[in-house]
């Protein structure tokens, strides 16, 4: 989406968006939809089980209506199929921890300017208590449910053996690879604390059986073993660019030739580093919450990686409203066997000229 603010209207317009975001994080703290469930409600009888004023309910459950997260007919207030579902704590398909993790970034927001002039992170990067690593980490299994085996249909790992999930958190990218790719072995490597999410969550999954935890810092160790494709995935944008590029030289690294990096990120895609609107947009949550991270381009990030070795580097496009982030993802390649094989050749058929010569 391109937003363009060019009459006062359009700013203000913009600025007033904050209206509906509020009505809705308030029905979330009240726990509205989980209250509503399956039955039908007047206001009255609502207000008094989740004890608030009957005034501020009907204007709120209106609001909530008018958005279509309820539905109202005449007087009687039901929920809508989201927020029966993934709204609702008692339904199997509820989001919580990551509903949990965006409302919350609402006073985060509040506090902008402190970041603005700092340039530093308002409380801490990456809180490691390990309640705050549990939660956040099935606020992203949360996140990425969906998406996840939506993207494995599109990315092709027949050839592949073993993937590496860098960054993989709860694992949810690796297990829709595993389970769309019955033959493929994958490794979800992560800081101890999102493995022990990771491995509850392959623990109800047939393929969870293929799935290994490597607990590392990528950030100072080595990666043991070889793959034949390493899946970094929304960890680009917490890191600098000397970061990232320490990470792609330890992934060539681990890679077997002609082995393949895919990296998704909210990547930049014009030419001015402006757009998609979201990637910028996450830029500011990156100021906010960490040390050093930023939203990247495309054209920036393939630098990089041909800077570390990797070649015939890619975007590669996924079906609109499918993805991760809107433009594409990036691949690149280790160096390939034919490739090796032909330096080799080069370098063989150079030494026998030179034998020949003398
Ligand atoms: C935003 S989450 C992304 C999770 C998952 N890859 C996804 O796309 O949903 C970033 C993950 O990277 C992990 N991470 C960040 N820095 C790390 C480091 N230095 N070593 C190991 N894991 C790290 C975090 O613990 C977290 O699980």
């Amino acid at each position: 989406m391109r937003r363009r603010i060019a009459t006062f209207d359009d700013l203000r317009d913009a600025i007033m968006a904050y209206r509906l975001p509020r009505v809705l994080i308030a029905a979330l703290e009240l726990n509205l939809f989980t209250a509503i469930g399956t039955d039908a409600w007047t206001v009255p009888e609502l207000a008094r089980d989740v004890k608030v004023s009957e005034r501020g309910l009907a204007i709120l459950c209106r609001n909530l209506a008018m958005a279509g997260v309820l539905k109202k007919k005449g007087e009687i207030y039901t929920n809508s199929r989201l927020g029966a579902t993934a709204l609702n704590a008692h339904h199997p398909a509820y989001r919580g921890d990551y509903l949990q993790l965006i409302t919350s970034h609402w006073a985060d927001w509040g506090r902008l300017l402190e970041s603005v002039r700092s340039g530093l992170p308002l409380d801490h990067d990456e809180p490691e208590e390990p309640d705050y690593r549990r939660r956040f980490t099935w606020a992203m299994h949360h996140r990425t449910l969906e998406t996840a085996p939506k993207m494995a249909a599109q990315i092709d790992l027949r050839t592949a053996r073993t993937l590496l999930d860098l960054g993989g958190g709860p694992g949810t990218y690796a297990m829709a690879f595993l389970a769309k790719n019955p033959t493929l072995r994958a490794t979800v490597c992560d800081r101890p604390e999102a493995l022990a999410v990771a491995k509850e969550i392959a623990s109800t999954h047939k393929a969870g059986a293929r799935l290994s935890f490597l607990p590392l810092d990528m950030m100072t160790e080595a990666i043991p073993g070889t793959y034949d494709v390493i899946w970094y995935s929304n960890v680009l944008h917490i890191y600098s660019p000397k970061d990232n590029q320490a990470v792609f030289r330890r992934a060539l690294a681990s890679l077997n030739p002609g082995g393949r990096l895919l990296i998704q990120d909210a990547f930049l895609h014009d030419r001015n580093g402006l757009f998609p609107e979201e990637a910028s947009l996450f830029a500011v949550s990156m100021l906010l919450f960490t040390e050093k991270g930023n939203t990247y381009s495309a054209a920036e990030t393939r630098a990089w990686l041909a800077d570390a070795g990797f070649e015939r580097i890619k975007v590669l496009r996924m079906k609109k409203g499918t993805e991760d982030w809107e433009g594409g993802i990036l691949e690149a390649r280790s160096p390939g066997t034919n490739e090796k094989t032909r330096v080799r050749r080069i370098g063989s058929v150079r030494s026998s000229r030179s034998r020949s010569s003398h």
